[in-house]
């Protein structure tokens, strides 16, 4: 799978819900993983990969890989926590995001089977943002507008525009 990057359209779109768990969606849940270790990142969604479905994957350092299908966050704390955070269709930039501390959210793995799970830390950030993606939202949306254009203002100078 090939990511796709700032300025594709499909990055700016909803993803649909998958409606059967089946062996196409295990084999594109494994390709995702491929595709996320490739590039060395922690999560990647469907839209990244121009596959306009809700379903995105999440591998932490030293935890199992996992698999969120049809997510639906439950729950979000009101605290939030400012941390650095990439994303692998915007390469290169790396800037603070405040997000909620802890969630709670449910979807299905790639075996078709329901969970529940909360989350904090880096795993919480990583799922909201992965979320977001299923969504057309990118990190630099939960920037400031001054802070997002001066990223922007760069990124068109890095490519020459
Ligand atoms: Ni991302």
């Amino acid at each position: 799978m090939e990511i796709i990057t700032l300025g594709n359209e499909l990055l700016r779109q909803k993803a649909e819900r998958i409606i059967k768990i089946d062996a196409e969606v295990t084999k594109i849940a494994e390709e995702l993983l491929v595709t996320l270790h490739q590039g060395k990142g922690v999560g990647l969604a469907g839209p990244q990969v121009g596959l306009m479905k809700r379903i995105f994957v999440v591998h932490i350092d030293q935890d199992l890989p996992r698999v969120f299908i049809n997510p639906v966050i439950l729950e979000t704390s009101a605290e939030t926590v400012k941390y650095e955070e990439g994303c692998l269709s915007i390469p290169g930039v790396w800037v603070e995001v405040i997000r909620p501390k802890t969630l709670r959210v449910q979807a299905w793995n790639e075996q078709g089977r329901s969970f529940t799970q909360e989350a904090e830390g880096i795993l919480a950030r990583v799922i909201l943002h992965e979320y977001d993606h299923l969504e057309g939202t990118l990190f630099i949306d939960r920037l400031s507008e001054l802070k997002r254009n001066r990223i922007l203002a760069k990124l068109k100078k890095r490519q020459g525009v």
